[in-house]
């Protein structure tokens, strides 16, 4: 069995996911990396893992370590994605890519020219609503897609500093994402605007003034894609939602986030006669459902990793982020086998290199058009 060995960069987020390549078949020696001593050897000791380092230069200066996950600060994304490129070693990358197109370009330079592999860990796709959706469009019972909206809600008041004011299409990947993931194309052009106020300290960092964003994609294929994204001063609760409309059915996830998602279906089945309407408007049924864990697409060492659980002497796992019951969670174990596969057996992930430069161009460019009053941008081709 192909086994390689993976660095996990950064501890706080990325803890579950080194709990998961911890026990992944195909990984062989773990090593993970903060630049907090003290969250490093919580962890080790936690997770029973021994090789720790405490910066990402010593990674790169490790010949034996095959891949990189990076789970860093945002505005160092791409610069260490070269960086680990450069090293001559395979790249996995917490969304956002990059949040300016050079970065992008970098990259996708970088990752040519070492001929090494990219992934971009976005993980809306892998949680249990999205695997649900999914599998309703690849059985036809969606129909064809007619419109899909995303949102994300999450109040980033006092996180780390590089949040502070952070336009919130910057980090939008999550609620365009299951436009490009459904559709299997990517988006052509976008119009945003910017809305509500935040404090004129928040403004500095970015330049950008809004704690809102919404934006509307034309996708390659024409269908349309509205994304809201919210990160300050907007009183709605944590949501990474979605909603795929089609000709035959809909699927919608909850208002709150654990809340179960909702399927709408014609009662008609589609079989319809428009000649011969029957009554006013078409009967809709509606059911809510409990999208299930999707095992059948995990090695079973990971199967435990859908839910929260006790395992490897973790008695308390409340002091790190947890992994996400309801149907919005159970993505870290998909994430990390998606990359595993794609390292050992060549099945490419969606969000390759190409995909990740479009999905994140899509987010900046949305920026780009509030800030010029809504102005239609077309988002580049990579
Ligand atoms: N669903 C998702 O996809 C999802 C959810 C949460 C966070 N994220 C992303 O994951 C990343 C991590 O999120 P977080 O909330 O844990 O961020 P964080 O800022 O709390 O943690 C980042 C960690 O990276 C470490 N780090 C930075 N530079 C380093 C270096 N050179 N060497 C070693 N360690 C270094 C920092 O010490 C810090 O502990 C962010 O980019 C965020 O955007 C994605």
């Amino acid at each position: 069995m192909k086994k390689v060995n993976i660095a996990v960069v950064g501890l706080n987020f990325g803890a579950n996911f080194a709990h998961c390549y911890r026990f992944h078949p195909n990984v062989g020696e773990l090593t993970i990396c903060d630049l907090n001593h003290d969250l490093v050897n919580q962890i080790g000791d936690r997770l029973g893992i021994r090789k720790r380092y405490f910066d990402l230069a010593d990674v790169l200066n490790d010949p034996t370590i095959d891949a990189v996950h990076l789970l860093t600060n945002i505005p160092d994304h791409d610069k260490q994605s070269i960086a680990v490129l450069e090293a001559d070693k395979h790249c996995a990358c917490a969304v956002p890519m990059s949040i300016n197109k050079d970065g992008i370009y970098n990259v996708i330079n970088a990752q040519k020219k070492s001929g090494k592999k990219y992934m971009l860990m976005e993980t809306i796709h892998f949680t249990r609503n999205y695997l649900y959706a999914q599998k309703m469009i690849d059985t036809g019972e969606i129909g064809h897609i007619q419109y899909i909206k995303g949102v994300h809600c999450q109040d980033m008041e006092g996180w780390p500093s590089y949040w502070k004011g952070l336009p919130p299409v910057f980090y939008a990947s999550h609620a365009v994402a299951p436009a490009f993931v459904a559709l299997k194309c990517d988006a052509k052009r976008v119009i945003c605007f910017g809305t509500g106020k935040m404090r004129e300290e928040m403004h500095k960092q970015y330049g950008n003034p809004y704690p809102v964003q919404m934006a509307l994609y034309e996708m390659e294929d024409g269908t349309l894609a509205e994304v809201t994204r919210t990160l300050f001063y907007s009183a709605r609760g944590f949501a990474e939602g979605f909603s795929i409309c089609g000709d035959l059915a809909a699927f919608e996830t909850g208002q709150i986030n654990d809340d179960l998602p909702v399927v709408f279906k014609y009662r008609d089945n589609g079989i319809f006669d428009p000649d011969h309407i029957p009554g006013i408007g078409r009967e809709i049924l509606e059911q809510r459902i409990s999208p299930p864990d999707r095992l059948d697409l995990l090695p079973m060492e990971l199967y435990c990793f859908t839910n929260p659980h006790v395992r490897a002497g973790i008695t308390d796992p409340s002091d790190t982020y947890l992994f996400q019951p309801g149907p919005s969670g159970g993505y870290h174990p998909h994430v990390v086998n998606a990359f595993i596969r794609y390292l050992t057996e060549e099945i490419e992930p969606f969000f390759n290199i190409s995909n990740a430069a479009r999905l994140t161009a899509a987010c900046i460019c949305a920026h780009e058009s509030s800030m010029a009053g809504g102005k239609e941008i077309i988002i580049p081709k990579f």
